[in-house]
């Protein structure tokens, strides 16, 4: 195992190998473990207890009895709590880019700018913790005043994706600690250093026990994930990740009629037309695409270039990914970090053996690395055909997938047949054109002329089965309820 003295921290006592239960670093009650490793170097980096249902029950009771008294703080103190939590992250951003890097993979740059991202949802939702405003309404009745309030919904259950370790935790964290709520958060396996991490400077800013807590878990996560949704105290889930396991946790959720927001899988159309400007539309691929080594749910899944730039934005996006340096995110070198594990790179790999077999070329890579790491060589792939398994499933991975289109009419009905709707991307430099299919794509998001639409403040999430709810800016009301109270009597 790896020591701390070795991860180069600046601070070692924010690498933690424990779970988080009421304000107590605790271990697991069968003692088991999970092991986290490094995918850049296979080097095993530490270890975190494997705890089950009575650990989560444990959680789900301290966050409960925490509720009794951060529920009722004023929103000025959640606010300065917040607002401490967001300069202690700062000050350790080094050692918290440091972590996300040897967990994850990505790069320092890219970990960097994750943390960036991170932390900025912690300033967001305390600047919102104090402007949850209510309202009035004039009444229907004489003598009668309307009014209602926002209250915090409770006990919220967090579970959150490995490929960003810190920002799909503070996304979620930040808006409920705003509102109110106290949490039970359920790490990734593969990238549980940054969350504990995480807990331990909001300790320091002050949040009390038992508002935070966290339980690591692997191979009882079917168990811990039913008891998150189904617990009668848990009143809001939260989660990041699969479609398919979203549905789960739906059908599940649906138990006790909890809230929940779900920021589910996507398969990004990314479309380029005639009238673009090609190279920033290969730039704003190559970010979209390539950002975590294609392993983010905004990423272009398919890419749909107009036939008469097709061969010029094909042979430029190729140059520049033949020249990306794949390795250790630690090296300053490096451009793309590995992939998150084995089977990421078996997904990868099927994709690019089945478009292949259907007839698409590779213009550059298309194979796994071989050797230390999960690696796979970044990708482009021209022709792909329509029946191509990469146009129907998110690949989550280095492939640029390109396919010929003629007409506008024709590129929005391939954009939309899909059943998720997450993000999606066009470049056009018509302003009528880009009013028309911005509002004709079937999604949640849509980027035009830029491929990097991911900020704090905005509503980020999507429609078919790519989610519910809205998270960042709208986020704070998916932790609330609405309460309205008739005075009467006046
Ligand atoms: C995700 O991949 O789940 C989130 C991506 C983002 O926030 O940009």
């Amino acid at each position: 195992m790896a020591s701390t003295t070795t991860l180069g921290l600046n601070d070692p006592s924010l690498f933690i190998s424990k779970g988080y239960i009421d304000g107590k670093w605790t271990d697991a009650k069968s003692g088991g473990t999970i092991t986290v490793t490094n995918p850049a170097t296979d080097e095993v980096l530490g270890a975190v207890p494997e705890m089950g249902v009575e650990e989560t029950q444990e959680a789900i009771s301290a966050a409960a009895k925490a509720f009794t008294t951060w529920g009722k703080t004023t929103a000025k103190s959640r606010h300065d709590i917040l607002m401490k939590f967001y300069a202690l992250m700062k000050e350790h951003e080094e050692d918290l880019s440091r972590i996300i890097t040897l967990e994850n993979g990505k790069t320092l740059t890219e970990a960097k700018a994750e943390h960036t991202y991170s932390a900025s949802f912690i300033e967001w939702f305390a600047e919102e913790a104090v402007r949850t405003y209510g309202e009035h309404i004039p009444s229907a009745f004489p003598g009668v005043r309307n009014v209602v309030i926002k209250q915090p919904v409770g006990v919220v259950s967090i579970l959150t994706p490995w490929n960003f370790p810190s920002a799909m935790i503070t996304r979620k964290l930040g808006a409920a600690l705003a509102a109110g709520c106290t949490t039970v958060i359920k790490p990734p396996p593969e990238t549980p250093f940054s969350a504990l991490a995480l807990v331990e400077l909001a300790k320091r800013a002050g949040v009390p026990d038992g508002v935070i807590n966290i339980v690591t878990t692997q191979k009882n996560v079917n168990e811990v994930a039913k008891e998150m949704c189904e617990n009668q105290t848990v009143r809001k889930i939260s989660f990041t990740g699969s479609t398919p396991v979203a549905k789960i946790l739906y059908k599940m959720a649906a138990s006790t009629i909890k809230k929940i927001s779900i920021e589910a899988g996507g398969n990004s159309p990314f479309i380029v037309f005639d009238d673009a400007d090609i190279e920033q539309a290969v730039e704003g691929a190559i970010v979209c695409k390539f950002r975590g080594s294609g392993q983010t749910c905004v990423c272009a899944n398919r890419i749909y270039v107009q036939s008469s730039v097709y061969a010029e934005f094909a042979s430029r996006l190729a140059d520049k990914v033949a020249a990306f340096k794949i390795g250790n995110g630690l090296d300053e070198k490096t451009t793309h970090g590995p992939l998150i594990h084995t089977r990421a790179i078996e997904k990868v790999a099927r994709h690019v053996d089945d478009a292949v077999e259907k007839g698409a070329q590779v213009l550059v890579g298309g194979h796994r690395v071989e050797g230390t790491g999960t690696f796979f060589e970044p990708t482009v792939l021209c022709d792909v055909p329509a029946n191509a398994l990469i146009n129907d499933e998110e690949t989550f991975g280095p492939v640029a997938a390109l396919t010929k289109f003629e007409t506008e009419e024709e590129v929005i009905k391939l954009a939309n047949n899909s059943p998720v709707g997450l993000a999606g991307y066009f470049y056009s430099r018509d302003v009528g054109r880009v009013w028309r299919v911005a509002e004709a794509l079937e999604l949640g998001m849509v980027g035009t002329n830029t491929g990097m639409i991911s900020q704090a403040v905005i509503p980020f999430g999507g429609v078919k089965e790519s989610g519910l709810g809205r998270e960042g800016s709208h986020g704070i009301e998916e932790y609330m309820n609405t309460k309205f109270i008739a005075f009467g009597g006046l």
